[in-house]
């Protein structure tokens, strides 16, 4: 058996061919063009109409699974450089017309989100799939390179590493029959663990351990959080890449998010090239219904060489601070959140006018004030800033998070007490700062909005196979 995306590559002499895949159409009795998922581009097969079966022909519907024996040749009519002439046809799985939901036309994506088992047969979801792998590949290929050791982080922990307490429970009990201590409330010890449990909202904490070991490592694995933000960049599920370094400081950190994320995207420009094609005159084409002032002015191919090719603009969050204060939006109250008093978060509107409209290129903002940000963040010596650091992209905010590390341990144990978090329960954490503690840091890149970025799908529910969002989880 070939494969497609073979075969289109090859020069089409005369070599005998087996293929198998999905019909995308069928046209004139004559023509099938085949595509099995090795690429975006279909194989045509020229079939002997006066020698072949009529039952057979009946039934080469769009999404029917065939085999197809023939020879590749080169192909007279234009479009595609070889086809097969077919000398047999096996019919593997039927479609039927009438009921198949993806039909050669275009279907709206929210359509096609409801169909999310069958969306990967159209070209967009086929490129943006592809694309998704070439990119986990990619990740992976960088981080080994680099000297990184893979590293994977439980998924149930005890922990709420951001503390903002967005977790999904983990329990075994039986909620129609609950354990209770004393004083009423849910007795643990008798669950599963002996205690209370959650699905990891990042695998940081645990990697940090790691690091403090292996040096530099990686964790790339499902991230849970039950946030209710029901917005183009948030899933309930996703994928999180986060490297956690010893012996970086924060501009090591920053200079590693930095060379990362231009080498992934340039990796994918070389590797993913018809796929991304595919996607610019896509967004070429959903661009033309938009009125002109809303057109964005980069194609997407060079909006990824503008990305990969350019330094990102490094701004501490007060220099941020008093662009945003003083700018045209904010005196004019056009944000939603109006920005006044040094320490208030920045919203994504916020990021996005830096990025989209003040700088016009990736930012990276860093020393934000201690009381927006997670405890494990280092302290700076104005001991109201801490070394923080966010990537923000065009058309999408926030990509990366990340920080140095808090490595002391007293200034850890006061910032816990602060904010409540007990000692013993992370009481293995604060060890790594009693044992050779050393300055450290990493980042945490959600692996979604950089399939966004890449791909430039405008919802976050397209780029990945079954999004899990509020009051969804179909599939
Ligand atoms: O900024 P966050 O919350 O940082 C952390 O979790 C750190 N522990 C990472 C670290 O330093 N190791 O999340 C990191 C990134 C965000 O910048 C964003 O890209 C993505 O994860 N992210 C989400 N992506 C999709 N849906 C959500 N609900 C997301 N929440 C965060
Ligand atoms: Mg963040």
């Amino acid at each position: 058996m070939n494969n497609i995306r073979t075969l289109l590559n090859s020069d089409g002499n005369s070599q005998k061919t087996q293929i198998k895949g999905w019909v995308k159409s069928f046209r004139s009795n004559r023509f099938i063009a085949i595509n099995d998922g090795s690429t975006i581009n279909n194989i045509q097969c020229v079939i002997d109409f006066e020698n072949t079966n009529e039952s057979i022909l009946k039934r080469i519907t769009t999404g029917a699974a065939l085999s197809v024996n023939g020879i590749l040749t080169k192909s007279q009519g234009r479009g595609q450089k070889v086809e097969i002439q077919v000398s047999e046809i096996e019919i593997l799985g039927d479609s039927n017309p009438e009921e198949y939901p993806i039909q050669p036309k275009k279907h709206s994506l929210e359509f096609l989100r409801e169909n999310a088992h069958l969306r990967i047969r159209t070209n967009t979801f086929g490129a943006v799939m592809r694309l998704r792998s070439a990119l986990s590949f990619a990740v992976h290929e960088y981080f080994t390179e680099n000297g990184f050791y893979n590293f994977h982080a439980p998924i149930i922990t005890g922990s709420d590493a951001e503390g903002a307490g967005e977790m999904f429970k983990v329990t075994a009990l039986n909620p129609e029959n609950l354990p209770r201590t004393e004083d009423g409330k849910i007795d643990y010890s008798q669950d599963f663990f002996g205690k209370e449990t959650n699905l990891t909202v990042s695998g940081q904490l645990e990697a940090e351990t790691y690091a403090m070991a292996l040096g530099k490592v990686y964790t790339f694995g499902p991230t849970f959080r039950a946030e209710n933000s029901n917005t183009t960049r948030h899933l309930a599920e996703f994928w999180m890449i986060e490297p956690e370094m010893a012996f970086h400081d924060l501009d090591m950190n920053m200079d590693l998010a930095e060379d990362f994320i231009k080498s992934v995207i340039k990796k994918v420009m070389t590797t993913c090239k018809d796929d991304l094609e595919f996607l610019e005159n896509r967004l070429l084409q959903e661009e033309k219904s938009k009125p002109a002032n809303q057109r964005s002015e980069m194609a997407l191919l060079e909006k990824l060489n503008f990305v990969s090719e350019n330094e990102f603009k490094r701004v501490s969050y007060t220099e941020a601070f008093d662009i945003l204060r003083n700018c045209k939006p904010n005196k004019k109250k056009k944000f939603q959140f109006p920005i006044n008093e040094w320490g208030v978060d920045l919203q994504s509107e916020h990021e996005r006018f830096l990025v989209e409209k003040h700088f016009k290129c990736p930012v990276i903002l860093f020393d934000y004030p201690a009381g927006i940000k997670a405890f494990y963040m280092r302290l700076n010596d104005d001991g109201k800033t801490v070394r923080a650091m966010d990537v923000l992209f065009p058309g999408i905010g926030e990509i990366v998070g990340g920080a140095q590390r808090e490595e002391r341990l007293d200034v850890l144990q006061s910032k816990m007490a602060a904010l409540g978090i007990e000692e013993k329960e992370l009481w293995w954490y604060l060890e790594t700062r009693k044992f050779g503690t050393a300055v450290h840091s990493g980042f945490g890149l959600g692996f979604e909005r950089l399939v966004q970025f890449v791909t430039g799908m405008g919802n976050i529910r397209d780029v990945i196979p079954f999004p899990r969002t509020p009051q969804n989880a179909e599939f």
